[in-house]
């Protein structure tokens, strides 16, 4: 057997899967069969739940809305239960410690549905308790993404739980991103699909993965006005820091994730629901981009799907601590069908090292 070095595994293909297609080079995302600028403007969240799901291989029940709302509901009783876990300063570490005591039941649908509706209960319990407000009970009967707003906000207008749930959909599922594929790390082993959804938390938590949109909107309050970009950008590259909501490892072109969210962000604004932050992102996009250009001419580092969350999380109500859980909620359908496919389709996930000790340490 050939043994390739790839660290980062940039190079290597681990796994086939018929949920989601990132096609790197012309910036086109196919999701559940379609592309996401037509599936974001068409579907709503729990119709590309159900599509992930069964192109998983799972049953889903005809009425998946009703399913969820009563998965929601029991994680709302639940959650005396759950100890400490939500008192977590860092959101992502509350929905790792309150995930991690769902029951796995050995059903791989129930188990999906149950791990949605809960990540979206603890993440606007979590959300609710570190402004000392109590949590507000789920309505089972309402549709998930303006359940989910209502239970951090209080209330869920139609502009802006529209601008959610088309979020939801476009973050649904990506390929092999980092939190996937440790998700499906995890499920090659035969463990759990809870235990798998907890590894996918931790990895979604880290700034190179999903950790990225607080900090852009940081970056637009800092600075502030258009004309400020260049400079300001400027000098965080001089201080080697890396510019949050650019660049993507697979993306050579702008992520198209970014349109449909601006496209989103537009659409709030239109309808007076938003918070007029749209005119500054995009000159700061622009000075971004171009400085990037500058700086990296062979290596094409433009928007990607966070620099818009920020924005549009923003503009729906949502308080930034809460950016990375609500992307949790939307990603757990992504999750729970690759687990389920690993499970169906797929070999342990275990590749090799290479033994480099520094010289004159033994070999063990
Ligand atoms: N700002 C400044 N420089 C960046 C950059 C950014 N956002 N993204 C990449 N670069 C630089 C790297 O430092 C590297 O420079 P070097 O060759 O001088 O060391 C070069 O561009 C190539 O980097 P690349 O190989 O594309 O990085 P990667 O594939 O390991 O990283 C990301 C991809 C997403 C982790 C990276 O672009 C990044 O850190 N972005 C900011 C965080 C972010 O938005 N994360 C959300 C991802 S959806």
């Amino acid at each position: 057997m050939e043994l390739i070095y790839a660290p980062g595994l940039d190079s290597i293909i681990a796994c086939e899967t018929a949920l989601s297609d990132v096609d790197g080079e012309r910036g086109r995302l196919v999701i559940a069969g379609e592309d996401v600028e037509q599936l974001a403007g068409r579907a709503g969240f729990v119709e590309v739940a159900a599509r992930l799901w069964r192109a998983a291989g799972l049953e889903v029940p005809a009425d998946l809305a009703g399913a969820l709302g009563a998965a929601r509901a029991a994680a709302f009783a639940r959650m005396p239960c759950l100890g400490d876990a939500l008192a977590a300063q860092d959101g992502m570490d509350a929905l790792r410690g309150a995930v991690a005591q769902l029951p796995a039941t050995g059903d791989l649908a129930a188990d999906a549905i149950a791990a949605t509706g809960a990540i979206a209960v603890f993440a606007a319990a979590w959300a609710r308790g570190r402004q000392g407000l109590a949590a507000i009970a789920p309505d089972p009967a309402a549709p998930h993404a303006a359940d989910y707003l209502r239970m951090v906000a209080g209330e869920a207008p139609a502009p802006r739980a529209r601008a959610l749930d088309r979020y939801l959909v476009t973050v649904s599922d990506h390929g092999m991103n980092a939190s996937t594929f440790a998700a499906r790390v995890v499920a090659s082993t035969g463990s759990d699909p809870v235990s798998a959804v907890v590894a996918a938390i931790g990895a979604l938590k880290g700034p190179l993965h999903g950790g990225a949109p607080g900090p852009v909107l940081d970056m637009l309050d800092a600075v502030a006005v258009p004309g400020a970009a260049r400079a300001w950008l400027a000098a965080e590259l001089d201080a080697g820091r890396r510019i949050m909501g650019m660049g993507h490892r697979v993306y050579r072109v702008r992520d198209p994730r970014a349109a449909v969210l601006e496209a989103a962000i537009g659409e709030l604004e239109r309808a007076g629901a938003a918070t007029g932050r749209l005119a500054l992102a995009r000159a700061v996009e622009q000075a971004a981009a171009q400085l990037l250009r500058e700086r990296h001419p062979d290596r094409a580092l433009a928007a990607n799907v966070e620099f818009y969350t920020a924005v549009l999380l923003d503009a729906v109500g949502l308080p930034r601590a809460l950016f990375t859980p609500t992307f949790a909620a939307a990603r757990a359908a992504g999750w729970t069908a690759h687990i389920a496919e690993q499970r169906r389709t797929g070999r342990l996930i275990r590749p090799q090292s290479r033994y480099a000790a520094p010289a004159g340490q033994p070999a063990q």
